[in-house]
C-alpha cells in the first residue's frame, strides 16, 4: 500500500477590523506601551465587535482559504474548528461555518484544546486524508479572545487578541512532502493555571457567577510562561531528533504566539537562530487557535515559505496541552 501524506495546500486569514493599540488601552487601564511593548512584545491587537460572534471570523477566514485554492466549498469533506469561544455551548462552530460558507457536503466538529486547538485539530484532520477516507479537510482555528478579558486584570487583558486562520489538507502529490510526524501531550495537573472558572456545567452561570467575573480568563502568567518555554522547547527538539533534523537543517520554526519573551526564550533553549523564527505577535497578540495559522498564512505571504523547506509548528495552551508538528513543506510559491 503506497503511502499518503496530508500536506497543506491553501491558507487564508480573517482579523477584525477594529484595531486597538497600546496607547488604546492606556486610556482605560493602569498600563503603558512601554510596559506591554517590554514585557511581551505586543504592539496591538484586533477585537471583534459584540455580537458577531467566533463564526463570522472563523466562516471568514475558511472562505478566504478557499478561495485562494479555487476550491468549492462543496468539495469540502470534513471542517475541524480549534476554538476555545464557540458562539454558543452547542452548535459547534463547524455546524454555523459549514451552513455560512455553504459546505453542503461536509461533516464537521470542533476540538477543544486551550491554545493547541489548531495544532490539534492539524493533526486530527492529516489522520482522515492518511487514512485515504477524506481528499479535502478544511482545519480552521479561530477565537473571538476578547469575550473572556476583564479590563479590571491589566496582566490578562494587555496579551489577547481576536483572529482566525483557515488551512486546506490534501493528499500531498509529493509523498516526501507534506506533515510528516507530530508529537501531542496533555497534562491536567497544569489546568488550574489557566482557566475560566465559570460558564460550563460545574458551575453555570448565575448572578453571583457574573458578579465574581468568573467568566473571565484567570491565569498565574509566571508558572503558565515557564511551562510554554520548556514544554514548546523540549517537544521541538524531540522531533527534531526523532527526525534527524540539526539545527542549521531546520527552514522555519512557528511558534504559538503567546508572548515574545516566550518565543525568544523557547528559540534559545532549542539553539536556533531567531532569524528563522516568525514572530507576529505585534500585530495580532495571543489569538489562542488563530497564532498558528496566521503565523503560516503571514509566513507564506512575505515568501519565507518555499517548497521542500523543512517547517516546525509548536504550541502550547491551557490544560496545559502542547505539541510540534514536523513539515515538509508542499506548497509551490507561484501557484
Ligand atoms: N501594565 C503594567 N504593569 C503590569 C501589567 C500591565 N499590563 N500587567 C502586570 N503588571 C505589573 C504587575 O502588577 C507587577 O507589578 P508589581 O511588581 O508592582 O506587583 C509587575 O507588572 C510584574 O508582574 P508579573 O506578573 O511578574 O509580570 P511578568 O513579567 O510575568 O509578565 C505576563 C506578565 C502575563 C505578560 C507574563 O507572565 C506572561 O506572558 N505569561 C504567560 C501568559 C500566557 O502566555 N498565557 C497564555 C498561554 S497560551
Amino acid at each position: 500500500m503506497s503511502l499518503i501524506r496530508a500536506a497543506i495546500t491553501s491558507l487564508g486569514k480573517f482579523l477584525p477590523e477594529r484595531v486597538v493599540t497600546n496607547k488604546d488601552l492606556e486610556k482605560i487601564m493602569d498600563t503603558s506601551d512601554e510596559w506591554i511593548v517590554q514585557r511581551t512584545g505586543i504592539r496591538q491587537r484586533h477585537f471583534l465587535d459584540p455580537g458577531l460572534g467566533n463564526s463570522y471570523m472563523a466562516s471568514r477566514a475558511a472562505t478566504d482559504c478557499l478561495t485562494r485554492a479555487g476550491v468549492s466549498p462543496s468539495e469540502i469533506d470534513t471542517i475541524i474548528v480549534g476554538t476555545i469561544s464557540a458562539d454558543n455551548p452547542f452548535p459547534s462552530t463547524a455546524c454555523i461555518i459549514q451552513e455560512m460558507i455553504g459546505a453542503d457536503n461536509a461533516w464537521g466538529f470542533d476540538l477543544t484544546a486551550g491554545c493547541s486547538g489548531f495544532l490539534f485539530a492539524l493533526i486530527t484532520g492529516a489522520q482522515f486524508i492518511e487514512s485515504g477516507r477524506y481528499r479535502k479537510v478544511l482545519v480552521v482555528g479561530s477565537d473571538m479572545n476578547s469575550m473572556y478579558l476583564n479590563p479590571e486584570d491589566r496582566s490578562t487583558y494587555v496579551i489577547f487578541g481576536d483572529g482566525a486562520g483557515a488551512v486546506l489538507l490534501e493528499p500531498s502529490a509529493d509523498p516526501e512532502l507534506g506533515i510528516i510526524d507530530f508529537m501531542s501531550q496533555i497534562d491536567g495537573a497544569g489546568g488550574q493555571y489557566l482557566t475560566v472558572k465559570a460558564g460550563g456545567s460545574k458551575r453555570p452561570a448565575t448572578f453571583e457567577t457574573v458578579q465574581n467575573k468568573e467568566h473571565f480568563v484567570q491565569q498565574d502568567g509566571r508558572t503558565v510562561f515557564k511551562f510554554a518555554v520548556k514544554n514548546m522547547a523540549d517537544v521541538s527538539v524531540a522531533i527534531m531528533k526523532r527526525n534527524n533534523i540539526g539545527s542549521d537543517d531546520l527552514d522555519l520554526f512557528v511558534p504559538h504566539q503567546a508572548n515574545l519573551r516566550i518565543i525568544e526564550a523557547c528559540a534559545k533553549r532549542m539553539k536556533i537562530s531567531p532569524d528563522i523564527v516568525i514572530v507576529n505577535i505585534d500585530k495580532y497578540a495571543n489569538t489562542t487557535c488563530g497564532t498558528l495559522p496566521l503565523a503560516l498564512c503571514d509566513a507564506e505571504e512575505q515568501g519565507r515559505l518555499k517548497k521542500g523547506d523543512r517547517v516546525i509548528a509548536a504550541a502550547f495552551g491551557a490544560g496545559f496541552t502542547w505539541g510540534s508538528v514536523y513539515f515538509r513543506w508542499a506548497m509551490d510559491r507561484d501557484r
